[in-house]
């Protein structure tokens, strides 16, 4: 190796060590990915973004060895590869954190972080060695800044910690590239610091990092180079000062957008839900009391863990209260199941899609008018039309990517299912909604029709709640935000006082 070589390794800049050309990946009446080529330096991290459907995910499959691409050659140190299988891309040091994470819950940090690979004790039983795993564990750990202990039971952490954990098990796997599909979807603002940090960290030790995020503003801080997807097709790079968010969103949706958060048109009207001294079993010694108004969206901010989800539970008649309890347009009402809640008018649009009640072997169509088949009906029979009406026009109104309404519900794209979930609670006629992190996942030109829906709900007189950890969204959306402490309401915010430190100050259990 020459001085010059070593300087430049030194640096962070380097050879590439993965080259990707001339990738394709079609299914049924799909580009999923068209002649796409990529180069990856050690150290260096790219972010990848593009709208729901653009074929981001589908890359990173095919890097995986899920999914081998029709057409196109992996090249991994200088050698070629036609197709990948899983083992040779975990052998060449490509590692993923998904967004559904994949630890086992009651078991440690560390045996999470070794599983399947334990250093046995010698012996007939072979029993695991916990001190030797905690002991090889600690190292990848304090690179990462983690402070809690690899004896910790994982169901004990965090989101993002346990999105540590999992790159502390792609470190021992001595990657060099860790890929991380939607990290920070679901994550509060302080806890995407935190993974923000540990991107950079991977960086400084020489560790690639492929980073696909719809949060663009943090794909604008963690990115020395961001490739911008469209419909399967490489339409930009941007490097360095040219990163920033208008600049990308251009690229993704061809065109200029400003999502517009667009004001109510009237004052909001009298009470709808009253909440008072309602205790959940997380929190058994908090009371929450909250007034929720026909015509507005109440945003409801927190770090993970507050009880935002807890509330949410409790006024849809899925847990109930430990204490307390909230009345209906002034009537005190008492949920023994969900159904007593849709059958007064509440819905709640829940943050896990895969619980949210798809069926993914359905059709589109039949995801959306499911619940409310009534609506579509004449003498008793389901009207084909009615259904296929109702979700074409859900279809454009949201701007669900799918060939047709007719198609498979799984053969959709992550943001393009979560669509479907909102399509199919915007189609009832609700008199309160409650959405759990409703854009997560969800590109920025649906976001903005979402947010226009969300608002035409809430001027025709319906109230909505609005869980969110996206403070832009809280900010932006929200005609007066509640922040959640610990198990009750810290404070709640008139719009003029809604700012970011308000709502933080709030989350944290501070006075503003
Ligand atoms: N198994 C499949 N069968 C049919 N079509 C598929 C399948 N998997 C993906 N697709 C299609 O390929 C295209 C690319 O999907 P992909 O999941 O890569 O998008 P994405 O960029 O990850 O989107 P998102 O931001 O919503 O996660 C989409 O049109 C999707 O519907
Ligand atoms: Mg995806």
């Amino acid at each position: 190796m020459t001085a010059s070589a070593t300087a430049a390794v030194s640096s962070g800049a380097g050879e590439p060590f993965l080259k990707l050309s001339g990738l394709r990946k079609t299914y049924p009446g799909v580009v999923a990915l068209a002649d796409f080529s990529m180069e990856v330096r050690p150290g260096e991290v790219i972010g990848l973004v593009g709208e729901n459907g653009a074929g981001k995910s589908t890359l990173m499959k095919i890097l995986g060895g899920v999914v081998a691409p029709d057409r196109g050659v992996i090249e991994i140190d200088g050698v070629p590869h036609p197709t990948l299988s899983v083992a040779h891309s975990m052998a060449a040091g490509i590692a993923f954190v998904h967004q559904e994470l994949n630890l086992f819950d009651n078991l440690s940090v560390a045996a999470n972080v070794y599983i399947g690979r334990e250093p046995r004790k010698f012996g007939f039983l072979k029993l695991v060695d916990d001190d030797e795993l905690e002991k090889a564990v600690q190292p990848f750990l304090d690179r990462l800044g983690a402070t809690f202990s690899p004896a910790t039971p994982v169901a004990r952490l965090s989101i993002a910690e346990q999105q540590i954990v999992e790159i502390a098990k792609a470190l021992s796997l001595r990657s060099r590239l860790v890929i991380l599909d939607e990290p920070t979807s679901s994550l509060p603002i302080a806890e995407t610091e935190k993974l923000l940090e540990v991107i950079a960290g991977l960086k400084a030790h020489g560790i690639s990092v492929i980073f696909i995020s719809h949060r663009l503003h943090e794909v604008v801080e963690a990115s020395d180079r961001v490739l911008v997807l469209r419909d399967g097709k490489l339409v930009g790079t941007l490097e360095g000062a040219d990163i920033n968010h208008d600049a990308m969103v251009r690229l993704m949706v061809g065109r200029d957008l400003k999502v517009d958060y667009v004001p109510p048109s009237k004052p909001r009207g009298g009470v709808v839900v009253s909440v008072r001294g309602l205790r959940t079993s997380t929190y058994p010694a908090h009371d929450i009391d909250l007034d929720l108004h026909a015509g507005e969206i109440l945003g409801l901010a927190g770090l993970v863990g507050a009880g935002r989800t807890e509330l949410a539970r409790v006024l849809f008649g899925i847990d109930r209260p430990v204490g307390g309890g909230f009345a209906l347009n002034g009537q005190d009402v008492h949920f023994s199941a969900s159904s007593d809640a849709v059958a007064a008018g509440i819905f709640l649009v829940p943050e896990d899609r895969k619980g949210a009640g798809l069926v993914l072997d359905f059709p589109i169509a039949q995801n959306i008018t499911l619940p409310n088949l009534r609506a579509y009906a004449k003498n008793g029979l389901v009207s084909r039309d009615a259904e296929l009406a109702r979700a074409r026009q859900s279809r454009s109104d949201l701007d669900i990517r799918a060939a047709d309404v007719s198609q498979r519900t799984s053969s959709l794209s992550g943001g393009n299912q979560q669509k479907v979930v909102l399509a199919k609670w915007l189609a009832m006629k609700p008199r309160v909604l409650i959405f759990d992190e409703p854009t997560r996942g969800i590109d920025v030109g649906a976001k903005a029709e979402i947010y226009r829906l969300m608002r035409e709900l809430s001027d025709s007189g319906v109230a909505v709640l609005m869980i969110s950890s996206d403070m832009e969204e809280v900010i932006g959306v929200s005609d007066r935000v509640a922040v959640m402490h610990e198990g009750h309401i810290q404070g709640t915010l008139e719009r003029a006082q809604c700012s970011e430190e308000n709502i933080l100050r709030l989350a944290v259990g501070k006075s503003i």
